[in-house]
């Protein structure tokens, strides 16, 4: 679980009753700059309480407070005396602890997307907002009639309580979703509700947040040693740097070439971490090793599993011959920790980070930035000082290029995939959208087709261009590039990256497809 040491003192703690969007809650509470933190929706009181929350969300959920086995809050936070706001599902239990089972019904009229409510602007809740506003829903219940003594400051033409609070306590409830960008003002809604309401100033920030963790760090390694495994990307380096500050020439970062990086990054990453960070880097050319164990295989996930164990060996090998450590310095972030489990939302995806820890190193974990999201790690980088170049480079999956060569991987495929890829980001960095694309890269796709160069036909590869915009990676959609960047891009590969004769563009968003093509 999550320190308490680092956590400052105003937190919104967010019940998640299942709802896709308990995340999204998390994050655009702390984008108003309080701290705030998921717990499964049924936690006990005791639990919450020891999390020391100065406000609780209760987010929506896909179940019906009738459903049987739909999670329900303890009773005992009603009487915490706290700030509670109810976003949907949420809104729908504070009317049935209230107002009894009565208070909620079936809609006769399910709502789903943009609706126009009329709001009370008089509510701190609604402050300097106009009187009426698109909001999203999204629900087959509603409130029909607000609990006794509960006053009604808001509603749609379908929807007679979208939003309501209690005629004493701090208790709020909204059907629609303030959280959602498709809500006008969503964000006012709930910065109006942390400061108006629940009386909190803002003062998460990131300079508090190193200060802390840095002082924490200290705590747990005293006067041990610690390794870090860093990929060349953002959560390792900003972890690094980090861990760095705390216990300076104690920490050794070892990186591994897999031979499936992109063009040129083998070479600079190790350079650029030891000269521009001044971290002690270790880094180790395994590429022979992991393209051997390779070799033949084209199923997806054998070759995850072929990374992911040659790395844990490569990593292995490296610390034994560097002798003792007490610590191993992981870059998890906070989606990797509630997707693992700490919410009550289905676990969407379990991808193994190559960067996993191999159990059988006994080496406590220092996780410095378990509680951040990633821009909020972007942001401690930043002030870290580390790089923008850095900062702002596209995730790249752990066993790299393995899974953008589809089907078995030879050298002479991830050299053309290299070039192409290269020739990709260096038209986006042209065109100025590198920084507003959330990945993009390139893939091939084993396929050949023919064509015409010259007089002569060809039968040459496929080279499919992949560009994703996205907040976290769990949704994205397919970038709109302007069709003559696309065409730059296309005719450089064609001309410049030997054994190609056709570009693709892949527009499918996810879901239903991944971002990955295996
Ligand atoms: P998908 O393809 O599932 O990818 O939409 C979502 C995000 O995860 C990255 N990804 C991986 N990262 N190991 C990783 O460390 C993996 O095996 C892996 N597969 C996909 C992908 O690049 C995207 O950012």
């Amino acid at each position: 679980m999550i320190d308490q040491d680092v956590t400052p003192q105003e937190k919104v703690i967010i019940l998640d009753f299942g709802a896709q969007y308990a995340q999204l809650i998390a994050r655009r509470v702390r984008e108003c700059r309080v701290y705030s933190e998921i717990m499964p929706g049924d936690s006990s009181v005791e639990a919450i309480r020891a999390r020391e929350p100065s406000a609780i969300i209760l987010t929506g959920g896909p179940g019906s407070v009738y459903g049987d086995g739909s999670p329900l809050p303890d009773p005992g936070i009603f009487d915490m005396d706290i700030p509670i706001l109810g976003i949907c599902y949420g809104h729908q239990l504070i009317a049935v602890h209230f107002g009894g089972r009565r208070a909620v019904t079936p809609a006769r009229q399910r709502e789903y997307g943009r609706t126009s409510i009329k709001l009370d602007v008089e509510s701190p809740l609604f402050a300097g907002l106009p009187g009426e506003l698109d909001v999203w829903m999204s629900h087959g219940d509603l409130v029909e009639s607000a609990p006794a003594g509960f006053a009604v400051l808001a509603q749609s033409g379908a929807t007679p309580v979208a939003a309501m609070v209690h005629p004493e306590l701090p208790i709020y409830g909204v059907q629609f979703h303030p959280e959602v960008g498709h809500t006008d003002r969503g964000v006012d809604m709930l910065r109006n509700w942390l400061y108006e309401v629940a009386g909190l100033s803002g003062t998460w920030n990131m300079q508090s947040f190193i200060e802390a963790s840095i002082e924490k760090i200290r705590d747990q390694v005293g006067e041990g040693r610690a390794l870090c495994g860093i990929s060349g990307g953002v959560d390792s380096a900003v972890s690094a740097v980090l861990v760095h500050r705390a216990i300076g020439d104690r920490l050794t970062c070892v990186f591994v070439d897999h031979g499936l990086l992109r063009k040129d990054e083998a070479r600079t990453v190790s350079e650029r971490f030891a000269r521009e960070m001044d971290l002690n880097v270790v880094a180790v050319d395994a590429s022979d090793r992991f393209l051997d164990a390779l070799s033949g295989e084209s199923d997806p996930e054998q070759k995850r599993k072929i990374v992911g164990r040659e790395f844990i060996s490569v990593f292995e090998e490296e610390a034994a011959k560097l002798g003792d450590f007490d610590f191993l310095v992981q870059g998890t972030i906070y989606p990797d920790v509630v997707e693992s489990g700490v919410g009550g939302s289905a676990v969407i995806k379990s991808h193994h980070n190559v960067g996993g820890l191999p159990e059988e190193m006994r080496m406590d974990l220092v996780e410095p930035l378990r509680e951040l999201f990633k821009d909020e790690v972007r942001r401690v980088g930043t002030e870290l000082g580390i790089p923008r170049s850095i900062l702002g480079r596209h995730p790249f999956p752990g066993p790299g290029l393995a899974v953008r060569v589809l089907g078995e991987i030879t050298r002479e495929k991830l050299e053309t995939l290299r070039e192409a890829d290269a020739i990709f980001e260096q038209e986006l960095r042209a065109a100025d959208l590198y920084d507003e694309i959330w990945q993009s890269f390139v893939v091939l796709p084993n396929m050949m087709s023919v064509g015409v160069m010259g007089d002569q036909r060809t039968y040459a590869m496929t080279a499919v261009l992949r560009a994703v915009t996205s907040e976290d990676a769990m949704t994205a959609d397919w970038a709109r590039i302007p069709a003559e960047v696309l065409d730059t891009t296309a005719r450089r590969i064609i001309n410049e990256v030997p054994g190609v004769n056709r570009v693709a563009y892949d527009v499918t968003s996810k879901p239903p497809a991944t971002i990955e093509w295996e």
